[in-house]
């Protein structure tokens, strides 16, 4: 290490341009020191340098992320015109790069190397979807950390995550990558997940800067459809979309990227109120602000004017770096020229870049994440068991009539439905570093747990869809669906053949992993009609069904709720899919997962969560009622509400005690109550509990998360639990966007999920 920070002193000295105090890092990374170090260095850039490090390129050869890929990225580098690059990996191939930089260009600057690291890098978790219902911070920390130490034993240094956009609308395919719809719970793993990448700080070279997205509101795009307007209330961001991000900035993520949808009429990667007045100002963040993909160029598309107005809007409004688009990098020269920009505005930009740089130790060693000795610690036997268990804990029961499930370890079982064993779909969405080859498919996994006295009779019983065009745009990156050459009826009597000299049914069926993510929004929910006819002609044989269910988002289940016997929801579990459903439907692992997006009954109830607010005509969960806010066609209330999951076992809730029923703004207010394990399991449950302020200045939900306790129970035990409820929690944002309280009546609930709660009413005094 110390030789290469002697090599980049004595490039720099040869270079003439800068005295040793100057360039010297100091080994403790003090802010003064580096701000010194800053700025003795961009006193030798010239305007094109720093223009330079505000570009952001990605090579392509990899997994294409985005529509368009740089082009002469090598001679860019050489020339100082490049900041950062994304999308390659390894070791090796990152150094060489990385030497380009560093050897040839002018002032030696290294690069950072980013990649969309999501779910995990090689060792790939599951989808955060379902890594959310695990409701489990250490573990979901936990899972990052071990991103973080793979991607930086790859040659990376950046991570595109943790995404922590709010989605109430599950057409919208990218709500596969968040953490559902609750700000609250939004917020804790936001916290976990930056955690997990950067450490106690960026010193270690198994840490990683992580870069919270899409800031901001991009999972409120209208309909469910990617890329959409938003359009949205400053009191409805402030209370429902922006606390996760404000959880990361908080945690001290190092990045941020702007999301390309508009808030306020202005695209976010253009809006000053967001970069600069809400992000810097009032959060005090201080970090590195990044666009998408070419978001910089579309606002074109928005209408917000050419490359080079567009360019100045975003550099005005906060942006530090322009990915892929390059517009930055074309126009900024001469916008400086033209007074559109300020030099000021630039130096501001390339000092945050070059900030980023030094806390990630690259000046002191550009090289430190590229250890091809490090390789062991990839893929490796212990990551492989976390992530295990971690898709285990993700695993959400929806169903489980007369405790079909656990399966016992002996007789026929009929497996059948299109993943069940397609090891290409088990990874999910951005996986871009993981290997599909690599993933256990369902059929493996059971076959590895179930032991010699269960035999299983394997058929594919459908396609994931028949409709070509489905399959055509699913099929972006390979072909996930697989077209049988066989027609649906051959493939439907195979199935049903096998499940005839069966003693059950495990229907393994859902979307196929490009189903969801981005750019993949779907209008109509449900299973693909070759996967419901599958299930219809099995439900006829009478062997009890169990649904194993792979989604990226909430589906409308209403006939698989009605009909099925069990239904275990495994979203897309990563590389250990396979391993970890035959643990959980053998019972080695008791599910304890629980859903963080509700499922509608149909898609005409969406957007739909838990924490609505009550409408001056309040439906009241009974019939239909004339001039009420309902529907004359379904209910009000989703299939599965926010926070549902069962259990082998079965929880049994006591009432609620509360230490007060008045408290006072600087009380606590302690919340008891006893949970009992009755069933016939060891299990885990996750104790979630609810607040309502009955009255205030503005109309408050019905409900808001405001904590969780996971506990583990023996069967047969007991425990007491408590929950402290302060004015931190009963604060709101008002209508002047103060974060007050108000004294008053508010109700408390604790529950298994969102709907089936005890209750108890307190008052918060004056
Ligand atoms: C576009 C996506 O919106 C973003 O999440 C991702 O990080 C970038 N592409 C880079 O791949």
């Amino acid at each position: 290490m110390k030789s290469f920070r002697n090599l980049f002193l004595l490039l720099f000295l040869l270079a003439g341009t800068v005295t040793l105090a100057q360039v010297k890092p100091s080994p403790a990374p003090t802010e003064l020191r580096m701000n010194q170090f800053v700025q003795g260095l961009m006193q030798k850039m010239t305007l094109d340098e720093k223009i330079g490090q505000l570009n952001l390129v990605t090579p392509g050869g990899g997994v294409a992320t985005g529509a368009v890929v740089s082009q002469g990225v090598e001679e860019k580098i050489r020339k100082g015109q490049v900041g950062g690059l994304f999308g390659i990996t390894g070791p090796d191939k990152v150094r060489s790069v990385q030497e380009i930089a560093v050897k040839e260009s002018r002032l030696h600057i290294p690069l950072l190397f980013g990649l969309d690291v999501i779910h995990g890098h090689k060792t790939v978790f599951p989808i955060p979807l379902g890594l959310s219902c695990s409701w489990d911070m250490p573990l979901i920390e936990k899972s990052a950390r071990i991103a973080a130490t793979e991607a930086t034993a790859d040659g990376l240094c950046w991570a595109f995550s943790p995404m922590v956009d709010i989605a109430r609308d599950p057409r919208w395919g990218r709500i596969a990558e968040g953490s559902g719809e609750d700000a609250y719970l939004g917020s804790q793993i936001a916290k976990a997940m930056v955690k997990g990448y950067q450490g106690e700080g960026l010193a270690k070279n198994n840490t990683l800067m992580a870069c919270v997205k899409h800031f901001a509101l991009y999972g409120a795009a209208e309909a469910g459809r990617d890329y959409n307007t938003v359009d949205m209330s400053r009191i409805g961001m402030y209370q429902n979309y922006l606390p996760p991000y404000k959880a990361a900035v908080d945690a001290a993520v190092g990045s941020v990227m702007s999301s390309f949808n508009e808030i306020d009429g202005i695209p976010a990667t253009g809006n000053k109120w967001l970069l600069t007045d809400l992000l810097r100002k009032q959060w005090g963040f201080k970090g590195l602000v990044v666009s998408d993909y070419t978001s910089v160029n579309e606002m074109s598309a928005h209408g917000m004017g050419d490359l080079q107005t567009v360019s100045a809007l975003a550099l005005n409004a906060g942006l530090n770096m322009d990915m892929v688009g390059e517009g930055f990098l074309t126009t900024l020269k001469k916008s400086l020229k033209e007074h559109k920009v300020t030099q000021q505005q630039i130096d501001e930009a390339c000092k945050r870049v070059l900030e980023a740089k030094y806390k990630l130790g690259l000046f002191d060693d550009p090289y430190r994440y590229c250890n091809v000795q490090r390789a062991n610690e990839i893929l490796s036997s212990e990551n492989r068991k976390a992530a295990r268990e971690i898709a285990a804990h993700s695993f959400v029961l929806l169903k489980n009539a007369k405790q079909v499930l656990p399966l016992k370890k002996s007789g026929t079982i009929a497996l059948v439905g299109p993943l069940a064993d397609s090891k290409r779909n088990m990874l999910g969405t951005w996986s871009v570093a993981g290997d599909w080859q690599q993933s256990i498919p369902v059929i493996e996994g059971m076959k590895n747990v179930a032991g010699n006295n269960v035999n299983i009779i394997f058929a594919k019983g459908a396609n994931i869809s028949d409709d070509s065009l489905l399959v055509k745009r699913t099929n972006v990156f390979g072909p996930e669906i697989e077209v049988d050459k066989r027609s649906p009826e051959e493939m439907i009597q195979e199935a049903v053949e096998a499940a005839t000299k069966a003693d059950l049914v495990v229907a393994v069926v859902g979307e196929a992993a490009d189903m969801t993510g981005e750019a993949s929004s779907r209008s109509d929910i449900s299973l693909p009609k070759s996967q419901e006819n599958l299930l219809k002609a099995l439900a006829k044989t009478g062997k009890p069904l169990v649904i194993v269910l792979f989604n990226g988002r909430p589906l409308t289940l209403n006939w698989e709720n009605k009909y099925a016997d069990a239904i275990l929801d495994v979203w897309f579990g990563g590389i250990e899919t396979g391993n970890a459903v035959a643990d959980v439907l053998f019972g080695d692992y008791n599910p304890s997962g629980k859903i963080t997006a509700s499922f509608p009954v149909n898609t005409g109830q969406i957007p739909i969560y838990y924490n609505h607010k009550n409408t001056g005509r309040p439906y009241n969960g009974e019939e239909f009622a004339k001039f009420k806010s309902n529907y004359l066609d379904v209910s009000n209330d989703p299939l599965y509400p926010f926070g549902y999951g069962l259990s082998y076992t079965s929880f049994q809730y006591g009432e609620l005690s509360l230490s007060k029923t008045k408290i006072r703004p600087n009380e606590k207010l302690r919340v008891k109550l006893k949970i009992s394990n009755e069933g016939n399991f060891d299990g885990e449950e996750t104790v979630q509990l609810y607040i309502r302020d009955m009255v205030a200045t503005v109309t408050r939900p019905v409900k808001e998360l405001k904590g969780f306790q996971k506990v583990f129970l023996k069967k047969g035990e007991s425990r007491e639990l408590e929950f402290s409820i302060g004015v931190e929690d009963l604060k709101f944002w008002n209508s002047n966007l103060k974060w007050v309280y108000e004294p008053g009546a508010f109700q408390v609930f604790v529950g298994t999920n969102s709907r089936d709660v005890k209750e108890a009413s307190f008052e918060l005094l004056p």
